[in-house]
C-alpha cells in the first residue's frame, strides 16, 4: 500500500484526478475491452470530478470507452430527489463529460427485489472482467462506501443498515433531520471494492485523521473498513496533511 501526502485538498484531488486520467489513458490502446472505473459519491470526490471535467472539456481526456460502477445508493430515496446518489453523479460528473449513457452503473435503490439488484450488479461487473480501478472515499468512522463498522471484510453488494453516526453525517445533505436520512442503503462490500485491480481512496480534513491512523498504523480490523486496503497488492490512499494529524 502507498500513501501520498499532499498539502491540502485541491492538491490531493487533483493527484486522484491525474491518476486516474493516466491509467484511462494508457488503458485505451492496448485493451479490446472498456476501462472499468469504481466512483464514490459524497463531498470528497467533488475536486476530483470537477478536475476530471476539465480534462475533458480541455480535450485531454474522454470517458467514451469507460464504463462506470457507482458504489452505493440509498433505499426507497426517489431516483430524481435531489440527494439520490443518481442526481448526485449526473450533476457533479456524468452530465458534463462525454461517457455513454449505457457504461454508467447504479444500483437502484428502489428495485422490487434488492437483493435480485445486488446480484445483478455483481455479475455485470463480473462479466466485465472485474474493475479496474476503484477510487473511493472513507466516512470519518473508516467506512468505504457503505460498508459500515463490523461489515465482513467479504461482504459483497448487499443492503445495509446505516450505523448511527452515518445517518447523522449525512442530514447535512437532508436538512440537517436525520428522520428524513434513509435508513438503509445498497453497497458494493468491501470484497467488491477490494476485487478491483487497484484502489485509490482520498482521505481529506482532520475530521479523518483518526481513521487515517487506524487504517495505516494498526492491524486490518473490520471495525474499520478501509484498513483492509492493506492487504491490496495496489493500494493507494492519497491524503491531505489534515487528515494526517493523528499520524
Ligand atoms: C457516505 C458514502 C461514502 C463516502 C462517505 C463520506 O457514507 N456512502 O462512500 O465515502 O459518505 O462522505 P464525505 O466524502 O462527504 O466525507
Amino acid at each position: 500500500m502507498r500513501l501520498i501526502i499532499r498539502q491540502d485538498y485541491d492538491e490531493a484531488s487533483s493527484y486522484v484526478a491525474h491518476y486516474i486520467r493516466e491509467r484511462i489513458i494508457q488503458f485505451a490502446p492496448t485493451k479490446n475491452r472498456p476501462f472499468v472505473l469504481g466512483l464514490p459519491t459524497g463531498s470528497t470526490p467533488i475536486g476530483v470530478y470537477r478536475k476530471l471535467i476539465e480534462f475533458y472539456e480541455a480535450g485531454k481526456l474522454s470517458f467514451k470507452h469507460v464504463v462506470t460502477f457507482n458504489m452505493d445508493e440509498y433505499v426507497g430515496l426517489p431516483r430524481n430527489h435531489p440527494e439520490s446518489y443518481h442526481t448526485f453523479m449526473c450533476s457533479q460528473l456524468f452530465d458534463h463529460i462525454d461517457i455513454p449513457k449505457e457504461n454508467v452503473n447504479l444500483l437502484d435503490g428502489n428495485a422490487t427485489d434488492l437483493d435480485a439488484e445486488c446480484r445483478r450488479f455483481e455479475a455485470t461487473i463480473a462479466n466485465l472482467g472485474g474493475i479496474e480501478l476503484f477510487f473511493g472515499g472513507i466516512g470519518p468512522d473508516g467506512h468505504i462506501a457503505f460498508n459500515e463498522p463490523a461489515s465482513s471484510l467479504t461482504s459483497r453488494t448487499r443492503v445495509k443498515t446505516l450505523a448511527y453516526e452515518t445517518i447523522i453525517a449525512n442530514a447535512r445533505f437532508f436538512d440537517g433531520d436525520i428522520s428524513k436520512v434513509p435508513k438503509l442503503a445498497l453497497t458494493v462490500g468491501v470484497a467488491t471494492v477490494m476485487d478491483a485491480r487497484e484502489v485509490c481512496i482520498l482521505i481529506t480534513g482532520a475530521h479523518k485523521s483518526v481513521a487515517l491512523a487506524k487504517c495505516i498504523e494498526e492491524g486490518v480490523n473490520h471495525l474499520w473498513t478501509v484498513s483492509a486496503i492493506q492487504m491490496h497488492p495496489k493500494g493507494l490512499i492519497v491524503c491531505d496533511e489534515d487528515s494526517t494529524l493523528e499520524l
